[in-house]
């Protein structure tokens, strides 16, 4: 019989604000773990899980100025699979939703399960959850577009201007070598990402620089700004831009009379009237 200790792995958020919004399917795993790796980037969300498990190792300090995120995250998971290795309960807490642009955790749980042991991921309320509801944007209601912002600038996407456009890293936007650690306000990402943008979009398109609240009782900062102005807006590390549609794109005859269906009928069916 096999006496060597089987370690697993489960990866939980502790959502975005500190109090609140961590599900209780995630404190459960957090009391019951050997030990909590933290990558909560947040003093208060920290302490927050050091009270329900006291056995934490934070992973804040493999972040430095000057080195690669990619390495960091890299490190990040080495020391959670480590763990496992030896023979541990691990609980990873990130910040938010921890499969929600988090590579480590992704990694992490890759290489665990290579190795034949047990690890999963729970959800978690993302930064994009909190922006749904403080400004009221039902993701069904254009479609939406979710992008970090350097791929953006960098690669070929294109832009749907009738989806409401969700860009992350915004702080980070153009930063190709991943070792800032502050928003830059070197303006030459945000003008470029207002020039993608203008192609699209009229320049008193009015946009969205979100922040939700990280604390209790505190209010999320929604600041408005127009296209025209958007490089000399000073986006940090926890901002995310939103671009409003401009509408919903126009009906598909072609395909409406295929399935029989003329768009009166289906506007009709859309808003019945209520008697
Ligand atoms: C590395 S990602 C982590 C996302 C996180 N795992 C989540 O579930 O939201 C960091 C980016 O998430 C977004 N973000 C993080 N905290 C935020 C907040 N309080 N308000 C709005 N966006 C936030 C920003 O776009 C930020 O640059």
């Amino acid at each position: 019989m096999d006496n060597t200790p089987k370690g697993s792995l489960v990866v939980v958020g502790t959502g975005i604000s500190v109090a609140g919004q961590m599900t209780v399917a995630a404190k459960s795993y957090i009391e019951n773990a050997d030990i909590v790796f933290m990558g909560i980037m947040n003093k208060v969300g920290e302490h927050a899980v050091t009270n329900i498990n006291p056995n934490t190792i934070s992973l804040d300090d493999l972040y430095q100025e000057g080195k690669s995120r990619a390495v960091t995250y890299s490190q990040m998971a080495d020391r959670i699979v480590q763990a496992v290795i030896d023979g541990q309960r691990v609980c990873a807490a990130f910040y938010g939703h921890p499969g929600v642009f988090v590579t480590p955790s992704h990694e992490a749980i890759r290489r665990v399960r290579e190795l034949g042991l047990d690890a999963h991921m729970l959800p978690g309320i993302s930064a994009e959850d909190c922006l749904i509801a403080d400004l009221g944007i039902d993701p069904s209601r254009f479609g939406c577009q979710s992008y970090e912002a350097t791929q953006f600038l960098f690669r070929d996407y294109h832009i749907d201007p009738h989806m409401t456009q969700i860009i992350w890293q915004v702080g980070l936007a153009g930063e190709a070598s991943l070792s800032v650690l502050n928003a830059n306000h070197s303006k030459p990402g945000l003008a470029m990402l207002a020039d993608i943008l203008r192609e699209h979009y009229p320049d008193d398109h009015e946009l969205i620089i979100y922040e939700a609240a990280t604390l209790p009782l505190c209010q999320p900062k929604i600041q408005k700004v127009l296209l025209s102005e958007l490089m000399y807006a000073e986006p940090t590390l926890i901002s995310t831009l939103v671009v409003p549609s401009l509408g919903l794109p126009a009906y598909r005859q072609d395909r409406l009379a295929k399935l029989g269906l003329t768009e009166q009928q289906v506007i009709a069916y859309r808003n019945p009237s209520v008697n």
